[in-house]
């Protein structure tokens, strides 16, 4: 009975839109559809279009969980600066994290070849590297520091030429020192911590690595210093694959978003302590 009428009125009411309807009838219209618009704008604000990822519902980022305190083993966790700020990006996104622990030099292949959506592990972007993947916004400054042994007479870059520098294979201290002093001068490891360990053991004169794992690595192997004098100024972003502005706009978008809100800081104050 119930439904007879409503078809009925149904029924009306289009008869009345087809000659073009009354008064009456297009300002009952009007409410409903402006709720239905604005329930729509609503969602849209919850949960944006979803980016196309490697793996629905998922954030596939790759690292080289041997860097702390970007990335590193908590257990059977990897943990780190880039661990969290990739978490609350994906939170962001409405995708769970994914985190893949790979070698560093393995990292762009990965991203340019589609099987993973987003690079973070410290990763300095370079000209060079530009070539291969696109970068998010920067999210840290870094640079290159000199590793050596409390007693060392190495006291700044120059007096590295003809020595045995140790670098964590594919990254910029790799980069750099083999441009810069040649590569029988470069002694490639893949740990940044191999590298530390054969300077304690005075295999190598010295290590070229980034400064915060520099201080984490030197905490835990007595008889090492840093130098004062740093190398290069580098910066962090995340790598994704060239061309993939839907998934790159999205995590500018985020991280516009927590360096906004302090979580940035809070993240990097977790995990750094300001001395
Ligand atoms: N910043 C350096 C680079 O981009 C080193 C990064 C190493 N990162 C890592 N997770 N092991 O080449």
């Amino acid at each position: 009975m119930k439904k007879g009428i409503s078809i009925l009125l149904a029924a009306a009411m289009l008869a009345m839109t087809a000659c073009g309807g009354s008064s009456a009838t297009a300002t009952t219209a009007a409410p409903a559809a402006t709720t239905a618009a604005a329930a729509e704008t609503k969602a849209a604000e919850a949960a944006p279009a979803a980016v196309k990822t490697v793996q629905e519902g998922k954030l596939v980022m790759c690292t080289n969980a041997e860097f702390p305190p970007y990335e590193y083993h908590d257990n059977n966790t990897i943990v780190g600066i880039d661990a969290d700020i990739c978490a609350a990006i994906a939170e962001k996104m409405g995708l769970e994290l994914e985190i893949e622990d790979i070698a560093f030099d393995s990292i762009i292949p990965e991203i340019s070849s589609g099987k993973a959506d987003i690079g973070a592990a410290g990763m300095t972007v370079t000209e060079d590297r530009k070539q291969n993947v696109d970068f998010s916004e920067t999210y840290a400054k870094a640079s290159q520091v000199i590793i050596v042994t409390e007693n060392s007479e190495v006291k700044g870059f120059d007096d590295l030429k003809g020595k045995k520098v140790g670098v964590q294979t594919g990254t910029t201290g790799d980069i750099y020192v083999t441009g810069d002093l040649g590569d029988e001068c470069v002694e490639r490891y893949a740990k940044g911590m191999e590298a530390v360990q054969a300077l304690s053991q005075t295999k190598i004169d010295a290590v070229v690595i980034d400064g915060e794992p520099a201080k984490k690595y030197i905490s835990e192997v007595p008889g090492l210093k840093i130098l004062d004098e740093s190398y290069t100024d580098e910066e962090y972003a995340i790598a994704i694959r060239k061309g993939n502005t839907e998934l790159l706009d999205a995590v500018n978008k985020a991280i516009g978003e927590l360096k906004a809100d302090g979580t940035l800081d809070a993240i990097v104050a977790k995990y750094i302590n300001a001395d």
